[in-house]
């Protein structure tokens, strides 16, 4: 089996594939519909803050989703991340590019306000693809400034953040505001067909849940003199805990977006962790553990379990797993395979489709009148507040109810952004780190 590095969605895909999408034919342009806060013209703007893998991978989405996309804008805090992105899209749309990108010098926004001027152009839909602490800031000042959204999980990194979305999204069910969240198993048409039968009764009453993400670590970057320690942990953002959320927030969060799926978005009541670093050396790993196992509850003696580690040499497995009262699932997220056995077997036989794209061809389509309204906001939250409750469980050692978990006020991250010194927070220990 290909051995697991930067991948994230799984299926086999790595972060350099999202970039590959689905290779849509341009279609010509359609009709103007009023939708949201503004009118949508034929041709629909594009803005993409964070310009890193997936966020190039989703501009190309979008430019590729049918209709007529332009990127007009793009905002980073670095600038080589802007020109790079830049290059690569022109590289990957090939002859389109000189249609679908209008990205002049005025509008390529580098530094920590990047954002608000990418927002206060005349962008309709934004691609925030930021690391996850930025989330709820920018999906708040997007809805604030009437933009639809395209953002990726997930959309918080603690209790507050989680919060902040879920008033914005309400906000963006009023105004009308389209908002797709990269959680792209919920796009995925063999995943969509296997939930509904699942939800259909043919696995009868799923008592118990199993996932795992055992994956290898993420890629991270050596210290260079010229930077400061802001710009040493932005560079390596997935490890810590601040910026990502810790890797099950991070990337195995996909899992329990699965897990919150399979229950239908109802929130456990509770959960208890174990979770540690055995594994990471160097400072560029940060502070993030490196290994988690989680245990949900649910009403009615339902049970959800977890298992998540980022290790270089450790078996690897991206599988899901049902136990129900007329059969058993399970579906084994790299191989790509669906299945049910018990009273009545099933099997996944149909074809696949590009979920990452299909991500963008349903927000277009809902920004433009054409499909069904979609606001991703509350389930998004949800699921990343599984994690998120995950994470407390192991850091503290203690028993995290639901309630406690989204009542935390616990805010990662310094109080402002700036380039320069910042003291980079101990691992945490269960048993001495206290739930805030
Ligand atoms: N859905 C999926 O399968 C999937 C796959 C990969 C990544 N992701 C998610 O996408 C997001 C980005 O991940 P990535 O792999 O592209 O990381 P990346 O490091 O390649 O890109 C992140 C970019 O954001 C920029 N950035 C950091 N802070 C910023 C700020 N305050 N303002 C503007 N730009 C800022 C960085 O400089 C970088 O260019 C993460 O939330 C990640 O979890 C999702």
């Amino acid at each position: 089996m290909r051995q697991r590095n930067e991948s994230d969605g799984g299926a086999g895909v790595t972060r350099r594939d999202f970039f590959l999408g689905s290779a849509a034919a341009m279609t010509p342009l359609v009709l103007a519909r009023r939708v949201g806060a503004a009118p949508i013209d034929d041709v629909i703007k594009v803005g993409l803050v964070g310009c890193g893998g997936r966020g190039t991978g989703a501009a190309a989405q979008a430019l590729q989703a049918p209709g007529n996309q332009v990127l007009t804008a793009v905002a980073d805090v670095f600038a080589d991340k802007c020109e790079r992105t830049l290059k690569n899209l022109a590289a990957h749309l090939g002859e389109s590019a000189a249609d679908r990108l209008r990205v002049d010098e005025a509008h390529r926004f580098v530094g920590f306000d990047a954002y608000e001027k990418l927002l206060a152009t005349d962008i309709d839909v934004v691609v925030l693809a930021t690391p996850p602490h930025f989330r709820p800031a920018m999906l708040k000042a997007a809805i604030e400034a009437g933009k639809h959204v395209f953002c990726e999980k997930p959309v918080a990194v603690d209790a507050p953040g989680a919060r902040s979305v879920l008033e914005t999204v309400a906000v963006a069910r009023e105004k009308k505001l389209s908002l797709v969240c990269g959680f792209c198993w919920r796009y995925n048409v063999k995943h969509r067909a296997f939930y509904e039968q699942l939800h259909a009764g043919r696995l009868g009453d799923v008592r118990a849940f199993y996932s795992t993400y055992n994956a290898s670590p993420l890629r991270t970057s050596k210290r260079d003199p010229s930077w400061s320690e802001m710009e040493f942990q932005l560079r390596n953002w997935q490890h810590f805990n601040w910026l990502s959320g810790d890797h099950v927030v991070e990337q195995a969060v996909h899992s329990l977006d699965k897990q919150a799926w399979t229950f239908g978005d109802a929130p456990p009541e509770s959960c208890v962790a174990v979770g540690g670093r055995q594994a990471r050396f160097g400072e560029e790993t940060g502070n993030i553990y490196d290994h988690f196992g989680v245990t949900f509850d649910y009403a009615g003696g339902k049970k959800a379990f977890h298992m998540c580690r980022q290790m270089a040499n450790c078996a690897t497995e991206n599988n899901d797993y049902w136990y129900g009262s007329k059969g058993n699932g399970v579906i084994n997220g790299w191989a790509n395979r669906f299945t049910i056995d018990g009273e009545t077997p099933w099997e996944y036989e149909g074809e696949g489709n590009d979920m990452y794209q299909q991500e963008h061809d349903e927000l277009f389509q809902s920004i433009r009148g054409e499909g069904p309204y979609k606001n991703d906001g509350v389930w998004m939250t949800t699921s990343t507040m599984l994690a998120i409750m995950a994470r407390m469980a192991a850091y503290t050692g203690q028993v995290i109810t639901w309630d406690r978990a989204m009542a935390s006020e616990e805010r990662l991250g310094p109080d402002r952004y700036e380039w320069g010194d910042l003291a980079a927070k101990d691992v945490p220990v269960p048993g001495r780190t206290k739930f805030v």
